[in-house]
């Protein structure tokens, strides 16, 4: 059953063509979980993964976003609409807690069960943080201390490191949104819904009972999974504050401008050119570096210095508008050089 989950949401994942996500089945009946009880586990996955799922479909069926696979729909979390930042990641981080809960796991110590799989997460989990006992109360302060609903992470980062973080609402850590990034391979899901009926408003009583019954095994499976994924070169390359930073503005100005509304773009054009000289000046990702792309970065600069000084000259909306096309279409040439 577990493994006819996991086909699913590969599938979903990586399937170019999909045209509909769709909500996995449990491992276990809604009743089995123990610590979790039975009603929790019922809304949690039949009412609130399910309206992830269906309101998922609608927006890429609305946005014309279709063929894009998941992991495309969250990369990207920064250029969605919110529905889809909050449904995709809302249906992918499920998935994976779903996975990871196993009332029937062997009954030994965890410690035991992680060294024996074929895996060198035990050994990377004891060189990071010490024990794994460490690592838990890394994690239960992470997600004790999430502000709001959210979840806590471990994570393997694009330098293939494992590393503990949390994150709002729905997001994660392959998201363009995230502070630390990487690939998931644990999740605790911190919103009410996830422990209310039973623990009401003691969120730490729910992060201690939960590990009773979180397969360490399943974590192996996705440490192996995750460190040979081209998924984390992508992350690396991505992982670019200072263009989210000019975006940002970019889009704030052009948009408005495009549709006749110039004001935007003649307050903040200073802004936007000391935010090209940021982004020339930034670290660029290693994966990155190119000559193509620092020659973008200068021709950026430029625009945006010569853009700003027609502002300052008063200049005519037409020659603004010529000026601002031009930063857009380097933009999105960078952008481009980032995806090849
Ligand atoms: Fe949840």
């Amino acid at each position: 059953m577990k493994s006819l989950s996991l086909l699913f949401l590969l599938l979903s994942m990586s399937c170019a063509q999909a045209q509909s996500f769709s909500l996995p089945a449990l491992s276990h009946s809604y009743d089995a979980y123990g610590v979790i009880d039975s009603k929790t586990m019922e809304i949690h996955h039949s009412k609130h993964h399910q309206g992830y799922v269906k309101k998922l479909n609608k927006a890429i069926k609305e946005e014309a976003l279709e063929k894009k696979s998941l992991v495309d729909l969250m990369l990207y979390a920064s250029y969605r609409s919110k529905a889809i930042r909050n449904n995709s990641g809302g249906h992918y981080n499920h998935t994976l807690f779903w996975e990871l809960l196993n009332p029937s796991k062997v009954k030994s110590t965890d410690e035991q069960v992680l060294k024996t799989t074929k895996s060198k997460l035990y050994t990377e989990i004891v060189n990071e943080f010490g024990s794994l006992e460490e690592l838990k109360m890394k994690l239960n302060k992470a997600a004790a201390t999430r502000f709001g609903s959210g979840w806590a992470w471990l994570v393997v980062t694009p330098q293939k490191k494992l590393a503990v973080t949390s994150s709002p609402n729905q997001d994660n850590p392959i998201m363009d949104v995230s502070e630390v990034r990487g690939i998931p391979i644990l999740g605790i899901d911190v919103w009410e819904h996830a422990y209310y009926l039973k623990y009401q408003n003691k969120r730490g009583d729910y992060l201690s009972a939960i590990w009773s019954i979180l397969d360490w095994s399943v974590v192996a499976e996705k440490y192996n999974s995750a460190i040979k994924d081209p998924l984390l070169l992508t992350i690396e390359k991505e992982h670019w504050p200072s263009l989210m930073g000019f975006h940002k503005v970019l889009a704030q100005t052009f948009h408005p401008a495009e549709k006749n509304d110039f004001e935007p773009l003649r307050k903040r054009s200073s802004e936007l050119f000391a935010k090209a000289i940021l982004l020339k000046t930034s670290e660029i990702p290693v994966p990155l570096m190119s000559p193509e792309i620092l020659g973008a970065l200068t021709r950026l600069e430029k625009q945006c210095g010569s853009l700003d000084k027609c502002v300052r000259k008063n200049a005519k909306n037409k020659t603004i508008l010529k000026k601002i096309v031009m930063v857009h279409d380097t933009f999105h040439e960078i952008q481009g050089l980032c995806h090849n």
